[in-house]
């Protein structure tokens, strides 16, 4: 079905009104290669968005883990168009109100005496902007980071990002000089004799990977601590203060990436507040700006004006946008008035408490990990065995889609990894919540009875 659309400048077209037409036309304008793509959404409020066919859903990925206020909030729409009229660019020689007035609220909400920034648009670009500084601050080239990590796919982001496979299918090398480390996966612990939730052994065996493979003194360490894209890894008090207290022995500078953890998500303005740490550098991105583009790193007074002493020059056409700069204040202000980190810590109670019923009730769901907002549900073919089942997963998601649920997890027809991420806006009521855990708990179900492992399936991959 196709209708006649007008533009906003006047121009008449003949456009799909459906789904299905939507997703013809976009196969003939499209490099493919992101996902198979099923989906044409067209209108968002709330925790809830639209395709194009009409259907609604409950959005627990917020996005792609963006839309903290959910998707189209009166007061973000607003701001956004107050600075679209006010001023959107300007050339990168310059400053504007919009970009000092974030940077200072940042600082305020950082922990300890991270306080300079520098924004810019991806989370990819702030990984590279924090690379960068580390690099030139401590003279060193080597970086340390994170099996199943995932800091961006630019260049040098990607060669820091601990996924391999579709990931890693390109031609030649990434960055030389960096170091991976096991990621603290404590739910399945290959060291012996553990306590259960002991992840130490993973970083004595960092440690030792570390110092056999590179010089021992990097220039940095660059983790998350609620590793999203990963599996909903959390790392231990422990462990992270622990790298803490190497980066101080080494001189390596600490790079918490909390592109998703970031502003909110995990019931603290910054994830790694839950560790009593303060880092060296948080870089943030996707709940930064709330929907739009706009990334930031922020640093030390120290780091930042020593950086400048040695020559550190960055800049891109974006850099410190008025438009994004104001857009991302904004959508800071509303998650404060709101009391929004407050509900992503409650409602993320709320939420991981079923999910943890749901452990105790159904045998393919073999672990439930997260911190506030940000959770996953490891999903088995049965506890005893711990066998990784992606088929599984993937018939919960394919489930909740059917039913008007999105999860962080993409039913594509191929397996996709057996952890499902539960990422909804940090607006979320506890009806919404209800309404939502309803219809994951009929797919858990669904999948225990309905889906066969047969040995061809290979689901052992990560046994
Ligand atoms: C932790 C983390 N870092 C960096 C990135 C890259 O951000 P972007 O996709 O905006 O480049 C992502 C994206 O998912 C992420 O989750």
């Amino acid at each position: 079905m196709t209708t006649t659309e007008t533009t906003a400048t006047g121009q008449r077209d003949d456009l799909p009104s459906d789904v299905a037409g939507w997703l013809e036309l976009d196969r003939q304008y499209r490099i493919p290669g992101r996902y198979d793509i099923s989906q044409v959404l067209v209108r968002g409020e709330g925790v809830r968005v639209w395709d194009a066919d009409g259907k609604e859903y409950i959005d627990f990925e917020s996005g792609q883990v963006c839309t903290s206020t959910g998707h189209c909030h009166p007061a973000y729409t607003q701001a956004i168009i107050d600075q679209a009229k006010t001023l959107v660019q300007t050339g990168s020689g310059y400053t504007s109100p919009a970009r000092v007035k974030l940077a200072k609220k940042l600082a305020e909400i950082m922990p300890g005496n991270l306080e300079r920034s520098y924004f810019a648009c991806t989370g990819s670009e702030a990984t590279e902007v924090a690379l960068r500084l580390a690099k030139l601050y401590t003279g060193r080239s080597e970086i340390v980071s994170l099996q199943r990590g995932y800091h961006g796919m630019t260049h040098a982001s990607l060669s820091v990002t601990g996924l391999g496979g579709k990931f890693k299918a390109i031609p030649g090398s990434g960055l030389l000089g960096n170091v991976f480390i096991p990621a603290p996966y404590a739910y399945r612990n290959p060291f012996p004799g553990a306590a259960e939730g002991d992840d130490m052994d993973f970083f004595r065996q960092g440690m030792e990977t570390i110092n056999w493979t590179s010089t021992g003194k990097p220039a940095a360490i660059i983790l998350e601590v609620v590793m999203s894209v990963g599996g909903m890894i959390v790392p231990s008090k422990a462990y992270v203060q622990a790298v803490r207290k190497w980066c101080d022995e080494t001189g390596a500078l600490m790079i918490i990436d909390e592109a998703q953890s970031g502003v909110g998500r995990t019931g603290k303005w910054f994830a790694i507040e839950h560790f009593d740490v303060v880092p060296d550098i948080i870089t943030t991105s996707k709940s930064l700006g709330g929907g739009i583009p706009l990334c930031g790193v922020t640093t030390t007074r120290e780091i930042a004006e020593r950086a400048a002493e040695l020559g550190f020059h960055q800049s891109s056409s974006h850099t410190d946008d008025p438009f994004l700069a104001a857009v991302g204040l904004a959508h800071v202000e509303i998650l404060e008035n709101e009391g929004l980190v407050q509900n992503a810590a409650d409602e993320g109670g709320y939420l991981k408490n079923a999910l943890e019923g749901f452990r105790d009730r159904y045998d393919i769901v073999g672990d439930v990990r997260g911190l506030g907002m940000m959770l996953g549900i490891e999903i088995v073919t049965d506890k005893a065995s711990k066998t990784a089942s992606p088929l599984h997963a993937t018939a919960i998601s394919q489930y909740c889609r059917d039913n008007g649920l999105l999860l962080g997890h993409r039913p594509t027809g191929a397996v996709s990894g057996n952890v499902i991420r539960i990422l909804p806006p940090l607006t979320l009521n506890r009806e919404e919540s209800d309404q939502a855990l309803a219809i994951l708990e009929a797919a858990i179900q669904h999948a225990q009875k309905s889906v066969e492992i047969t040995e061809a399936d290979g689901t052992g991959w990560m046994k």
